[in-house]
């Protein structure tokens, strides 16, 4: 595992989106596993610039997100259809018959998301896994306690999920959040050929020790990324306040950047 410790959020959107623009000029059939959340948002709108610039092109991309809230429409603006259709697709060249969210309406969940798993497979399985992390070390919804192996899942959300995220409901009405959504699984996010996790700001500090430096435990689904070969963590100062090893990681990243060499 790599650590990036950057100055503050727009440093790491920077350095994320140098690391997916690199991907897709390398290989423009790459697949791409996408995440929602505030985190990514700034990295998005640089993705869409550099679109723009002619830098990049995502025309023969597909895409696969993590999750969505089970009972939400694509159409009702806090799904996460909606958010990656406002937020990056609707910005961006890619065909969007190709771009993949969970059905959080679907009849049968189970049969959906085993479909969902075929589909990625098909595809080739995902080339560069974009991830943010909850307070309390989820990864996609992925909540303490799964399993580290699972697939494609429906899942019940934590209160501390479901009280993070009030904040982008109607009024911050947490009564509004759904309780469950439908997430891949910690195993199909470990098959991601490569993994790029953002984390910015002080909420996040005991997540990134727990991911970094804590025990590999279901209590921090997380930690289980200490067993991909090719994750880079980029964090800024505020969420690196809890790692023990700073000084560390910011020497291996002068000497060696991005690569996981
Ligand atoms: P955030 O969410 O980017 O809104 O902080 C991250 C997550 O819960 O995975």
């Amino acid at each position: 595992m790599k650590v990036a410790i950057v100055q503050n959020p727009e440093e790491g959107s920077k350095l994320a989106a140098e690391i997916f623009i690199a991907q897709v000029q390398q290989n423009p059939k790459t697949v791409l596993g996408l995440a929602t959340g505030s985190t990514p948002v700034k990295l998005y709108n640089l993705l869409a610039e550099a679109n723009r610039a002619g830098v990049v092109s995502f025309k023969e991309c597909q895409s696969f997100n993590l999750d969505e809230y089970i009972g939400l429409a694509p159409t009702h603006e806090q799904s996460y259809h909606y958010f990656m259709k406002t937020q990056l697709f609707d910005h961006i060249d890619i065909d969007q018959t190709k771009t993949h969210v969970p059905d959080g309406l679907a009849r049968d969940i189970a049969a959906s998301c085993k479909a969902y798993e075929e589909a990625i497979a098909a595809a080739g399985g995902i080339d560069i896994q974009l991830l943010g992390i909850g307070s309390d070390g989820h990864i996609a919804f992925n909540e303490p306690g799964c399993s580290l192996a699972c697939r494609t899942h429906s899942q019940v959300l934590t209160q501390q999920t479901i009280s993070d995220n009030a904040r982008l409901f109607f009024n911050g009405r947490i009564e509004e959040v759904p309780t469950q959504a439908v997430t891949m699984g910690i195993g199909s996010i470990m098959d991601a050929k490569r993994v790029v996790l953002l984390a910015f700001g002080k909420g996040k500090q005991e997540a990134i020790a727990g991911l970094v430096e804590g025990a590999v435990t279901t209590m921090c689904p997380c930690s289980a990324l200490q067993y991909h070969n090719d994750c880079i963590v980029i964090c800024d100062e505020e969420a690196a306040g809890k790692l023990r090893n700073v000084a560390y990681y910011k020497y291996i990243f002068s000497q060696t950047g991005v690569s996981n060499i």
